[in-house]
């Protein structure tokens, strides 16, 4: 008898590919399929591999086998693949190897250490309290626009040492360079991209001049600081590429870790309620959350050698795209992963990356949500979604709402 073993239809969810609303609405089912089926998948589309198992993601992330030097990366977009050469002038640690990376790491690590970060709680703590106080005043708010995106902007912009209430333009800034990188390549946005990039690296490198004359005692005076005591040390480009990537990344991500945390808590009233009776949950709610409903969904490496992973053989110069969110719902790594559980033991994720790359702000990030949802919720334990439909905004490698409307009382 002639039997023929039919194949699982894989419906491939690529960054790089335009994604449906839906889809970026709730992608975990597309991303469990991929995961149980082809857990490193070659994506023709997007000329790339694409990771959706924990293990092998996190091994990739932590084997200097497999490393950022992303202008080889064949991109499937010859606009992109334009892009991507001009918005790393200079250079950022987000796209460097060692040991450029780690001569530059040591140098902004010493503004995020965890005492410096312990230092900032009691100012968190006040912003909070002073956008809740007005927030509470009125029945209905956006939880992003009027809390979970002023606290993480107010501070990354304090400890940099720009001024915080220039925020809205640093949106802007933020959404175009971001939206850039969304599915599809739709050349107007990467051309927008671009433009946002050049305004965001004119304002930076102003504020750099001024900080030579009159310093002040935060981060970007420093690296001009030790800019002009030796050029070896930290370049002039290299300065200005950390000073746009920490702003970016400083509030782009923190703003959605708070937004998607009240999100799920919101939907989950037994969570919530279980929080409310006991605030102690808080740091394992943050860890859920970010498990759960990672800010971040995508890592990308460039593997430096041929090499087997997983059972498939890559090529030198082959993509791997790591998709964080199918990683931490991968049942081999945490039980029951679909379900929403803030009292979980030591939820297991890839949020902040692993190895060399780890997020220089996870302790700021962390500390930022865990007082953000603290105050949130003891200033308001009623708090309810209304009727307004919540949005997951683009693009899909940033997970987050576009607004959050929330009955206040
Ligand atoms: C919830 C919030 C955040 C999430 C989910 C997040 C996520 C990540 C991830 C996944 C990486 C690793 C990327 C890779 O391996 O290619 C990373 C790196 C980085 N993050 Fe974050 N991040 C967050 C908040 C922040 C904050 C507040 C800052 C502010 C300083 C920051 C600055 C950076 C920098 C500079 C890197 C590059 C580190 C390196 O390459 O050595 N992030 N982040």
């Amino acid at each position: 008898m002639n039997t023929t073993i039919a194949k699982p239809e894989i419906e491939i969810l690529d960054p790089l590919m335009r994604i449906p609303e839906g889809v970026l609405g709730n992608p975990y089912p597309r991303l469990a399929n991929m995961r149980e089926h082809a857990p490193i998948l070659w994506s023709p589309e997007g000329n790339q591999w694409l990771v959706t198992r924990f293990d092998e993601a996190n091994s990739i992330l932590r084997n200097n086998k497999f490393g950022k030097r992303l202008d080889k990366w064949r991109h499937p977009n010859f606009l992109m693949r334009g892009a991507i050469k001009y918005m790393r002038p200079g250079q950022n640690i987000l796209l460097q190897d060692p040991p450029d990376h780690t001569r530059i790491r040591s140098l902004v690590n010493t503004a995020f250490t965890p005492k410096v970060i312990h230092q900032l709680e009691e100012h968190i703590t006040e912003i909070a309290d002073g956008l809740l106080a007005k927030m509470l005043r009125k029945n209905s708010s956006d939880l992003i626009s009027e809390f979970a995106f002023i606290i993480p902007v107010t501070v990354i912009a304090e400890l940099l040492g720009v001024p915080a209430s220039d925020r809205e333009q640093f949106k802007a800034w933020s959404r175009k360079i971001t939206m850039g990188a969304a599915g599809g390549g739709c050349p107007m946005r990467i051309f927008d991209s671009i433009l946002a990039m050049q305004g965001l690296r004119s304002y930076l490198s102003a504020t750099i001049d001024r900080k030579k004359k009159s310093p002040g005692n935060d981060l970007i005076s420093t690296l001009v600081e030790i800019q002009a005591e030796s050029n070896d040390r930290l370049s002039k480009s290299e300065l200005l590429a950390n000073a746009v990537l920490i702003l970016i990344a400083g509030h782009e991500t923190t703003v959605n870790l708070i937004g998607n945390g009240t999100y799920n808590l919101l939907k989950s009233p037994d969570q919530k309620k279980a929080l409310l009776h006991n605030p102690d949950l808080i740091n394992g709610t943050v860890e859920e959350i970010l498990r759960y409903d990672p800010p971040v969904q995508v890592v990308r490496r460039l593997a430096n050698e041929p090499m087997e992973i997983g059972g498939v053989h890559i090529k030198p110069d082959d993509a791997l795209t790591i998709l964080v969110g199918a990683c931490n719902r991968d049942p081999r790594a945490n039980p029951d992963p679909d379900r929403f559980d803030i009292t979980r033991e030591k939820p297991k994720h890839i949020s902040f990356g692993a190895g060399i790359h780890y997020c220089l702000g996870a302790e700021l990030a962390r500390t930022e949500a865990r007082i953000a949802l603290h105050q949130l919720f003891d200033a308001a334990p009623d708090l309810r979604l209304d009727d307004t439909p919540a949005l997951y905004k683009g693009p899909f490698a940033l997970r987050g709402l576009q607004q959050l409307m929330v009955t206040t009382r």
